[in-house]
């Protein structure tokens, strides 16, 4: 009997990919995916746990499945909950504890042992289940072949966890040790994707550019070497990558951004801070000087290299003068998108126990002053392509009929009158910008 599965997915794209994948493990089961937990069998919560807000979020959104669940046996009908991901791996027992009608409970190195762990589920009477063991062996050798190519861009997995303990972060503690998938097993699910119709694809890790798989040729690929065997994939048209550390920026990567022009000219490397002292309490290991000279070498490499980041305010210790070399750095670097966050305090971590925690209203104060700054640099950076003629890979239907929405070289949305043009990457002449976006309409005649 066919059964219907509902994955809410928080977090980065990380669990983005990690969901699609459960979905095609159930398959085999009767599930398919639903777009509404009301007509579920089975919902999943795919967690992050990186701030507060983000795992308080879960036990909210676990508040209104329990009284599906209730709703649900009224009528005679069972409703498995699960719960997945991050805040799964930090707080499994507690999960269990406050809301005890959850059925599993598996973490992110866990999830290849759904169907079973389904299946037990589904058994009446079977004991609930936590499943958040770092297995010996990586879970991608037991993952079927990725399949469900939805559309024309995909993300792609190919290293997980963090080996670098910066002092704010749970990433080490709920993903594991860093490991690379061999090149061969990264290069045959490209292939099949590209042979399902997708044209853009995005390699995934926590640090995607620490990547060091086994190469065919029995030594370790970096990144670089990975980005350079994927662009001779016929019909790979763009590769990007994300998220990567400033001290993880090799020769190898630098020279593919000058060399590869299936390699978008987008790199989203994320600094946190402009003030060393904050940098080195962060556990970064790198200066603000050494995150410039990055910057300077990518863009020798790929002149219209655009930069995204990552910053935290308020970090413990944080004083205003730091927080003025944040701006600074923010100002000089000049970037064309960036995410912003107030440090939040998570356990275990060891920035959570030092005592010059910086008071929550001064936080506030500098995110506000620095997503002011942010967002006159991208909409800066987007008045600056109006004019320009870039071209785009029409990815879905926008609002209005016939209209499309792509993506430009620098993942900015664009919104074009495209008909019967899904798919395919064409030449935008931009004529407008809004807050987030482009649009603009087609270049006569001529097809990218
Ligand atoms: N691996 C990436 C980022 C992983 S987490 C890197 O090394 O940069 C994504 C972002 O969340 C981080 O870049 C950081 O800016 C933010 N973040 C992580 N822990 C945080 C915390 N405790 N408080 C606030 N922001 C945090
Ligand atoms: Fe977290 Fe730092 Fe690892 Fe990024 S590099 S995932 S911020 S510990
Ligand atoms: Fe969140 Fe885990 Fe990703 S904590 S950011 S879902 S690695």
């Amino acid at each position: 009997m066919v059964k219907g599965v509902f994955i809410k997915t928080y977090g980065c794209q990380m669990n983005v990919y990690d969901s699609a994948r459960m979905i095609e493990l159930l398959a085999p089961l009767g599930f398919l995916p639903v777009t509404a937990p009301n007509d579920a069998d089975l919902v999943i919560l795919n967690t992050c746990h990186v701030r507060e807000k983000a795992a308080e979020k879960v036990y909210s959104e676990l508040g209104k499945i329990h009284r599906l669940k209730i709703a649900k046996a009224h009528c005679g009908d069972t409703l498995i909950v699960a719960v997945g991901g991050c805040v799964a791996q930090a707080e499994g027992a507690e999960i269990l504890h406050r809301a005890p009608f959850v059925d599993l409970v598996f973490g992110p190195q866990s999830y290849h042992r759904l169907p079973e762990l389904v299946v037990g589920a589904l058994r009446k009477g079977s004991a609930r289940v936590l499943d958040t063991n770092f297995p010996a062996e990586p879970k991608f050798d037991y993952l079927p072949e990725a399949s469900a190519a939805q559309g024309v861009t995909a993300f792609l997995t190919v290293q997980e966890g963090c080996d670098k303990f910066c002092s704010f972060c749970v990433v080490p503690y709920t993903r594991g040790a860093e490991y690379s998938r061999p090149v061969a097993q990264v290069l045959s699910e490209a292939r099949r994707g590209v042979g399902e119709g997708v044209r853009e694809i995005t390699l995934l890790g926590q640090n995607v550019n620490a990547y060091h798989g086994e190469g065919p040729d029995g030594k370790d690929w970096g990144l670089g070497e990975l980005i350079r065997g994927l662009a001779e994939l016929p019909g790979l048209d763009r590769i990007r990558y994300t998220t990567s550390h400033p001290g993880d920026v090799d020769d190898g990567l630098i020279a593919a951004h000058r060399d590869v022009p299936q390699l978008m000219p987008f790199v989203h490397l994320p600094v946190q801070s402009g003030a060393d002292r904050v940098l080195s309490a962060m556990n970064r290991r790198h200066t603000a000087d050494v995150y410039r000279r990055i910057v300077d070498r990518l863009r020798s490499a790929r002149s219209d290299l655009a930069l995204s980041s990552d910053f935290i305010v308020g970090f413990p210790g944080e004083s205003e003068k730091d927080f003025l070399a944040t701006l600074d750095l923010a100002g000089e670097i000049g970037f064309a998108q960036a995410f912003s966050f107030k440090y939040s305090r998570r356990p275990g971590t060891p920035a959570a126990s030092v005592a010059s925690q910086v008071p929550e209203s001064v936080k506030s104060y500098r995110l506000d002053v620095l997503q002011r700054l942010l967002k006159k640099q991208q909409h800066d950076f987007n008045e600056a392509c109006v004019g320009q003629v870039l071209p785009v890979l029409l990815e879905k239907p926008g609002r209005c009929d016939g209209q499309l929405v792509g993506r430009s070289p620098y993942l900015q949305s664009v919104h074009v009158a495209a008909p019967g043009r899904l798919g395919e990457i064409v030449l935008v002449a931009i004529s407008g910008t809004s807050a987030n976006s482009l649009s603009g309409s087609l270049a006569p005649a001529v097809k990218a």
